[in-house]
């Protein structure tokens, strides 16, 4: 029961940084498109009079709708996308079960992970697969076929196959993030392919190693290529299988020392993307299958364990917890941070953009009522409208584009700084 206490997850979860931030661009961005539009439409009903907006600048308004229209498409899609990578057989489908809290990826013996399998949420309770080029939705009723559907496709290793998985199942699928699991690093001469077409997104790298043998090579050399193409990628180690030294705790405090001390060294000395202390804050020893079968235990509402568990559980299950607040906190603030704030900073362009346009068409008409004050009454009085409209609407998206841009900036940079 203390464990179970500790594992309930609660809506200030790091994740809502992202969450929330989401939403509120979101809302801004449908704000803008209607304040676009409402320009559009009065530009449009100027250009019917003489000469007040040129084509030109009528155009220009107008290019701005389908520019507001791609980025809230884009925004509607945007996630936290954590992607793993280690070596064959050390436990990358486990791990990510583990933080599924079920059995969702086929893993083990005869389960090689043999090409990209991303798991995301849907909505509406349903489960399918989508395999690459491909819009068909496969039903998946459960694990077992799931894994058979994988396994009757011709698969290239490095293409994906994406797992919809029902949203209230997982509180990490409905926070919108997004898991991608990888054949191992071991087993593939295309590594940039792979980085080109499933890193260059991530917002996290989790590197699952074997906590029995040391880090390899292989596993070294994909992240430094994953730092050349991405500035200072995150990138969180699990010495994984670390339930394997229990049976040996004469050498327990040496091998983790050992460990502890090249994981830091890699992270900091070779790969330069943390300081040896931050570095220290990003290296965790887990089991990943002790952790999943705590949770589908606890899941049934049967005790975390039966007491027949190894030695020295209750901690690497704590350290397996700590590894996700970790990266809970990580991620959100990295998705904030390269998602929205371009999105920020081009709501902000286009505010100022069409705030100009109107600035310089009331400067005009202002002119041009001076030029006319001796014309006819009913020109003169259309022009006086026109001013006032003018006047009006450049006060509001002063006033509301700007203060709307500004806050999500704001949010932006506090986010980035907390
Ligand atoms: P590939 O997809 O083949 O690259 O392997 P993978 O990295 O996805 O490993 P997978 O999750 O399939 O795990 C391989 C085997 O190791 C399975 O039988 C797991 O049950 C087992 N395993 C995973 N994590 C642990 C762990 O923490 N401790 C122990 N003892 N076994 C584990
Ligand atoms: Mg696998």
């Amino acid at each position: 029961s203390h464990l179970r206490s500790t594992d309930i997850r609660t809506d200030n979860s790091p994740l809502q940084i992202f969450v929330k931030a989401k939403k509120k661009i979101n809302d801004i961005f449908v704000e803008i498109e209607d304040y676009v539009q409402d320009t559009v439409g009065f530009m449009k009903s100027l250009q019917a009079e003489r000469n007040i907006v040129t084509a030109e600048e009528g155009e220009r308004v107008e290019s701005y709708v389908d520019k507001v229209h791609a980025i809230r498409d884009v925004l509607k899609r945007d996630h936290m996308k954590v992607a793993f990578f280690g070596r064959t057989s050390n436990g990358k489908s486990t791990v990510i079960n583990a933080m599924l809290r079920d059995k969702i990826l086929p893993s083990g013996i005869g389960h090689t992970t043999n090409c990209f399998l991303q798991v995301e949420g849907s909505d509406n309770g349903e489960s399918y697969l989508i395999t690459e080029g491909s819009t068909e939705k496969q039903p998946v009723q459960s694990v077992g076929q799931l894994g058979h559907a994988l396994c009757k496709e011709k698969l290239c290793e490095s293409h994906l196959v994406r797992i919809f998985w029902p949203k209230e199942k997982c509180l990490l699928l409905r926070d919108d993030v997004v898991f991608v699991d990888s054949p191992g690093v071991d087993v593939t001469p295309n590594l940039d392919e792979w980085i080109d077409k499933h890193c260059l997104d991530a917002d996290v790298f989790v590197l699952v190693a074997n906590a029995e043998s040391t880090l390899m090579v292989t596993e070294k050399n994909f992240f430094h290529k994953v730092s050349t193409k991405l500035s200072k990628p995150n990138i969180f180690i699990l010495n994984n299988r670390w339930d394997a030294s229990a049976s040996e705790p004469e050498f327990f405090e040496q091998v983790r020392a050992q460990h502890q001390e090249r994981a830091v060294d890699f992270l900091s000395r070779e790969l330069k993307v943390y300081t040896p202390k931050d570095a220290e804050e990003r290296v965790f020893f887990v089991s990943a299958k002790e952790t999943l079968q705590a949770r589908m235990q606890e899941q049934r509402g049967q005790p975390s364990h039966n007491g027949a568990l190894a030695e020295g559980f209750q901690t690497r299950y704590f350290e397996f917890q700590d590894f996700e607040r970790k990266f809970e906190e990580c991620i959100s603030k990295s998705a904030v941070k390269t998602k929205f704030e371009q999105h920020s900073q081009r709501g902000k362009h286009i505010a100022t953009e069409i705030r100009q346009t109107l600035d310089e068409i009331l400067d005009r008409t202002q002119k041009m009522k001076s030029e006319q004050l001796h014309v006819k009454k009913e020109v003169h009085d259309k022009l006086n409208y026109t001013e006032q409209q003018l006047m009006l609407l450049t006060q509001e998206m002063k006033d509301k584009i700007h203060h709307m841009v500004e806050d999500v900036e704001q949010r932006v940079s506090k986010a980035l700084s907390e």
